[in-house]
């Protein structure tokens, strides 16, 4: 079995009711620590080293990309449409919305990306190194220029409105530079940085102590609050609202102006990495990999709550055991699309791409397969790629034949029942 095949879901999820339109986002196969959301969909990166695009109506993945050697550490929308991702690999990929390959990638670094952001006009992103090195990427000329920024890691990048850059990294600093990566401002920090973000072109930054502070873009501080005396690690904001998350867990809604709380929430036992917000909603995420829905008004779950155990589709089956790596993506209850796959209820006998209420790419629903036990155990012997082009399942094999059989023989005890 492949590396990412290890099993994290280990438990089913109850059947939920059918397309909801806030439906939990749940697809990736291990910790997500990046998201970006706008105009109803959402980029998220995990150390799966997956980063998937989703329609937040329908809930469900338009692009399920994987291009990075490892952790994908940083992602961002691009106003005119399509994303970018980064990662530990220290590379930077654009993606056109549907793209299976990135339009184009920077060579490998020697240094992690941090941090990641697009100019308001889309024209250049910003990356942060651990090793205190900024880039600045023009998209149009692929052109590259770094600039050692930080004598730490950059824990934090954002573009101001007039096309300046700020950033503030491990050496307590923050820092204002111009499109030629000239050094514009710089202040010092009364403690450790941990995320950065712009809005109304003012400077929104977490601390560690558990400080969220509001700077001028010259670096001069304006006000700030003590949430917590845990360290902030998310942070993300939309020119009204912003949003902080703590390591505990609990995340603080305030209004951008003046930092007053409007709501504070428990989204998680542990860690809060990923947060962002789009339209009157909130989504966090962190080391289950799910992605949360929460109402922005008043910090309310609209995703349906806590996974929990459902012993009909469970067994101690090597076949269960299989599946729980298909279950991040696929769930078995009758139109329950919630995961970034389609439903798998009474798949037998059904034809390719016909689940109801499932957006399928285009080159699914052009093939003329009937699942069966036998067309399901050949799609995992030969890989989607080989057996269902251009499908959105990222490979993946299942190289022993009684592991085959015994995936199939789960999913006709376990996809049949209600
Ligand atoms: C990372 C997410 C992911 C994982 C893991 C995954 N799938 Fe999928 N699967 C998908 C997506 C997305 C589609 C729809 C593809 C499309 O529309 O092109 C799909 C489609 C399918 C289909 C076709 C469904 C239909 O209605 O025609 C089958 C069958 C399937 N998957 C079985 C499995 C099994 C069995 C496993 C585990 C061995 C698995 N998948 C693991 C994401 C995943």
């Amino acid at each position: 079995m492949r590396a990412w095949l290890v099993p994290l879901a280990t438990l089913l999820v109850l059947a939920l009711p059918a397309a909801t339109p806030a439906q939990d986002l749940r697809g990736h196969g291990g910790p997500v620590g990046a998201l970006d959301s706008a105009g109803g969909v959402l980029i998220s990166g995990s150390f799966d080293t997956r980063a998937i695009l989703w329609d937040l109506a329908s809930a469900s993945a338009r692009t399920i990309t994987r291009f990075h050697d490892g952790n994908v550490t940083a992602v961002a929308l691009l106003p005119q449409g399509g994303f970018v991702t980064a990662g530990q690999d220290g590379r930077i990929a654009i993606w056109q919305k549907d793209g299976r390959a990135p339009e184009f990638a920077t060579a490998p670094g020697i240094s992690a990306i941090a941090a990641l952001d697009v100019a308001p006009d889309g024209g250049h992103v910003a990356a942060g190194f651990w090793d205190g090195r900024v880039a600045l990427l023009d998209i149009a000329t692929q052109n590259i220029t770094f600039h050692q920024a930080h004598s730490d890691r950059v824990t934090g990048i954002g573009f101001l409105q007039g096309g300046d850059l700020v950033s503030v990294g491990g050496d307590f600093r923050l820092a204002r530079w111009n499109r030629a990566l000239e050094l514009q401002a710089r202040a010092d920090l009364p403690d450790l940085p941990n995320g950065l973000a712009i809005t109304q072109n003012r400077v929104a930054i977490i601390f560690a102590e558990g400080a969220l502070r509001l700077f001028s873009d010259s670096g001069e501080m304006l006000p700030e609050r003590f949430l917590t005396d845990r360290p902030l690690v998310a942070l993300a904001a939309n020119g009204t609202d912003i949003a902080a998350a703590a390591i505990d867990g609990t995340v603080w809604l305030l209004q951008d102006t003046d930092l007053v709380q409007r709501q504070m929430f428990r989204a998680a036992t542990g860690p809060v990495w990923g947060l962002a917000l789009d339209g009157d909603q909130v989504f966090t995420a962190g080391a289950d990999g799910v992605i949360r829905r929460w109402s922005l008004a008043d910090g309310t779950a609209l995703g349906g709550q806590a996974l929990a155990e459902d012993a009909e589709y469970a067994d101690d089956s090597r076949g269960a055991e299989i599946w729980q790596a298909c279950a991040v993506c696929h769930s078995l209850a009758p139109n329950d699309h919630s995961r970034a796959g389609p439903s798998l209820h009474a798949i037998f006998g059904q034809s390719i791409a016909t689940q109801q209420g499932y957006d399928y790419s285009p080159a699914l629903q052009q093939l003329n397969i009937i699942w069966t036990p036998q067309t399901v155990a050949e799609l995992f012997e030969f890989g989607p790629e080989a057996y269902t082009p251009g499908s959105r399942m990222p490979e993946q094999r299942i190289s022993a034949a009684e592991d085959r059989q015994a995936l199939v023989e789960f999913l006709a005890r376990a996809a049949e029942a209600d």
